[in-house]
């Protein structure tokens, strides 16, 4: 049995409540189904900036109304200190979730950016520390590794920021690492390389590729890719960046706290394998899509290639990821076909 399927049995028997900010939103909605399936008690603070309302009806759709009776939303900000404070109150984790995401946003807008992901960050790391919590896990970023060119990415080598997004990733990483220098408080970042899946929201400008482009191809539009396809990262199917979460906020090895780690499978695909096999996975589902790729310009900010070395959390967390891309597109489509189709 693996540590996260222990880990999963024990929270059942001994429930904690947990703090998830940024719980209507994609990462933050599947970190709430999990835990209230598991019968944990959930706080969830989220402004509804890029998260929906329908995230929430939907997990309340698929667990007992029991386990939603565990759950408490508080919209609030955490641009405010006293939002923040509230949703600690009584909290043994957090698993903070809530920033504006996406390279272009922060391109376009990098205060806006700044001001959710660096000063909200720091106000929810100041109620956590007040509130005394056991641990404060963190959503950090692969973008960390900006202008490194080396492969895999290794945690402790990361090159210069290519974005003001990237900028507010790292600025978390060293707050964090300060917090637990200065107070002795327990933090784990967690460095995602494109996490997708369910409730991964496919719309506007800023919409990740996988639900962009299934998106597109369901409604048998234009899928346009940025390059010429070379380009490759390492995605991440939701219910590995899940377990990460859990192994991390529950971790009480002293070596294994106050670390980033990275979440990933460590695996290598270029947006036009990608394509492909978004295209296969809709056609065994009787959706067929005839098109090419357009090509377009690179975009400004991206990196070319990204690639985890997920030994360290393997090693430290006992993290072990259940789903590569093939498995976790194939787990995924159906959700998209079903929620895009409507
Ligand atoms: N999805 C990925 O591939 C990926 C990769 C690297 C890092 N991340 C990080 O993971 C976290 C979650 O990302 P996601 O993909 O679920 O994005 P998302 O946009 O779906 O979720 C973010 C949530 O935070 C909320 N939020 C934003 N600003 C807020 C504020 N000021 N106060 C309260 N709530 C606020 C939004 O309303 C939304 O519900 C983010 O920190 C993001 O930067 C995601």
């Amino acid at each position: 049995m693996t540590v996260y399927k222990k880990l999963l049995q024990q929270l059942q028997v001994e429930p904690k409540a947990w703090l998830v900010t940024g719980v209507a939103g994609f990462i933050g909605s599947n970190l709430l189904e999990m835990l209230l399936k598991h019968n944990q008690r959930v706080v969830g603070l989220d402004n509804f900036a890029t998260g929906h309302k329908k995230n929430l009806d939907e997990v309340k759709s698929v667990v007992t109304a029991e386990q939603w009776a565990d759950f408490e939303l508080i919209t609030g900000d955490i641009r405010n200190l006293s939002d923040c404070q509230k949703a600690c109150s009584g909290v043994d984790y957090v698993l903070h979730q809530a920033a504006l995401g996406s390279v272009p946003r922060s391109i376009a807008d990098p205060i806006a950016t700044n001001d959710a992901n660096i000063v909200g960050f720091l106000n929810m790391l100041v109620a956590a520390r007040d509130a005394k919590v056991k641990s404060f896990v963190y959503a950090a970023s692969s973008s960390t590794y900006g202008d490194h060119p080396g492969l895999p990415k290794v945690e402790n080598i990361i090159g210069k920021p290519l974005s003001p997004y990237a900028v507010t990733k790292y600025v978390n990483e060293l707050y964090a690492e300060v917090f637990a220098r200065t107070y002795g408080f327990r933090t784990i970042g967690l460095r995602y390389f494109n996490v997708f899946g369910q409730r991964q929201d496919p719309a506007g400008a800023y919409a990740a590729v996988i639900p962009k482009w299934a998106a597109a191809m369901i409604a048998d539009e234009d899928v346009y890719i940025n390059g010429d396809g070379t380009t490759s990262r390492d995605f991440c199917f939701i219910e590995n960046a899940v377990q990460a979460n859990l192994l991390s906020a529950t971790m009480h090895d002293s070596e294994a706290t106050n670390q980033v780690y990275n979440v990933a499978v460590s695996g290598r695909t270029d947006l036009n394998a990608l394509f492909n096999s978004l295209k296969v996975t809709l056609a065994q589902l009787g959706i067929v899509y005839s098109k090419d790729p357009v090509y377009r310009d690179f975009r400004a900010g991206d990196v070319r290639h990204s690639q985890a070395d997920i030994g360290k959390a393997q090693k430290l967390l006992g993290y072990h990821p259940e789903f590569d891309i093939d498995s976790g597109i194939r787990k995924a489509m159906p959700w998209y076909v079903a929620s895009l189709s409507k």
